[in-house]
């Protein structure tokens, strides 16, 4: 009789356990418990990895936009295509160009030493993201943690939900608004690209084919990106401060230097659509500033698997068997 009540009583303590967990929400305190170094890790190695290479802050920042557009932020983006499975990392946006798994690796194996099977790779992207902005002069977000890793990924929706940057402003709009962001968030997200660098073959068309481009602005670019090479070129979106994260990105789009096409979309002539808002960043750094870290805390919510879906990856390539 006793023993069959605290049979009872357990499973009536599992169930309660198993409701308590799948309607749990993401908390800045999840790993309190269960890992407490967990974030100091995890920022720890990316100021790191940002104060190598200024580059990589910019690199994990993208990472998770990429990862939060697709399925929402569940570390798909960082699944390896295997003979059974097809991962993200070769659609057109991602191929040859998202960077910083290795640092993710890293801060991976550290968690995975203190804490095993705890902390998430989707919530390592999260705070890396918001670590990268900080630690390059940006605003950090108040990252909420607990979400689990995908167990699937989706190459077609990688390809066709992440905006491409020869969109026009209309397509830019629907691109962030599927993802349920206003314009005005599009174009404070856009402003990610005050850091960071890109390919020549992403702006080729519009340094040897617009008009709406300042004139010296499309001669230095060109010589950093011939008309017939040099595809894989770097430059930075920001040649003045590309490691800086700073409001310069709306100041040289009112200049007409915005070097992808997308990008200036964003402003045309000063009676566009999105124009005022790009005039008033480009004079108001601590509003864009204020404003990005908002949008991204939206961002770093898409969709997160909790409670019992998913699973934490041991490996973040890898599904676990
Ligand atoms: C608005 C639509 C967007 C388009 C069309 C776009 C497109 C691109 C392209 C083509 C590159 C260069 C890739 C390469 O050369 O390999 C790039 C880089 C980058 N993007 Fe975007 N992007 C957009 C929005 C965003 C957003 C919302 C974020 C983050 C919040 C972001 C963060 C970055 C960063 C930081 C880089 C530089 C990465 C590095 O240096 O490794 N982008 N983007
Ligand atoms: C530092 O950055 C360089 C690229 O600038 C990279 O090759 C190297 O692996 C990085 N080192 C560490 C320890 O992250
Ligand atoms: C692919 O699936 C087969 C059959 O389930 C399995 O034996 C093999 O190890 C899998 N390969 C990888 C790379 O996971
Ligand atoms: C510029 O436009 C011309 C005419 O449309 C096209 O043939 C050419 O390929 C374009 N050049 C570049 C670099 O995009
Ligand atoms: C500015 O550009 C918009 C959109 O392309 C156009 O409708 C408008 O006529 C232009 N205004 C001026 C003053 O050039």
């Amino acid at each position: 009789m006793a023993a069959n009540s605290g049979f009872k009583l357990n499973h009536l303590l599992i169930f309660a356990c198993l409701i308590g967990i799948a309607s749990a929400q993401l908390s800045t305190k999840f790993y309190d418990k269960t890992c407490p170094k967990a974030v100091k890790i995890i920022t720890k190695a990316v100021d790191d990895a940002v104060s190598n290479e200024t580059r990589m802050g910019a690199s994990l920042l993208r990472l998770h936009f990429h990862d939060c557009f697709v399925q929402g932020c569940d570390a798909s983006v960082l699944l390896d295509d295997t003979e059974n499975f097809t991962g993200e990392k070769n659609s057109f946006p991602n191929a040859n160009s998202l960077r910083g798994f290795e640092v993710i690796d890293n801060i991976k194996s550290q968690l995975e030493k203190s804490c095993p099977g705890v902390v998430s790779c989707a919530d390592i992207l999260a705070i890396a993201a918001s670590e990268s902005v900080g630690a390059l002069g940006g605003l950090r977000w108040n990252v909420a943690l607990g979400r689990r890793d995908s167990i699937t990924a989706s190459l077609s929706e990688s390809n066709s939900d992440l905006p491409a940057p020869f969109l026009d402003l209309s397509g830019l709009i629907t691109a962030f608004s599927n993802k349920g962001f206003t314009t005005e968030e599009m174009v404070t997200l856009s402003g990610a690209h005050t850091i960071g660098q890109v390919k020549c073959r992403f702006f080729r068309d519009r340094i040897y084919n617009e008009t709406n481009i300042d004139i010296s602005y499309a001669k230095a670019m060109q010589a950093a990106c011939p008309f017939e090479s040099g595809d894989e070129n770097l430059s930075p979106f920001d040649s003045k401060t590309a490691a800086t994260f700073d409001n310069a990105y709306y100041q040289n789009l009112v200049k007409l230097k915005g070097l992808v096409h997308s990008d200036q979309q964003l402003f045309v002539n000063g009676s566009g659509e999105t124009d005022s808002q790009v005039s008033r960043y480009s004079r108001n750094m601590g509003r864009f500033k204020k404003d990005f870290s908002d949008a991204m805390l939206k961002m770093s919510i898409l969709n997160p698997l909790t409670g019992s879906d998913g699973q934490i990856r041991t490996n973040c390539h890898f599904i676990n068997a």
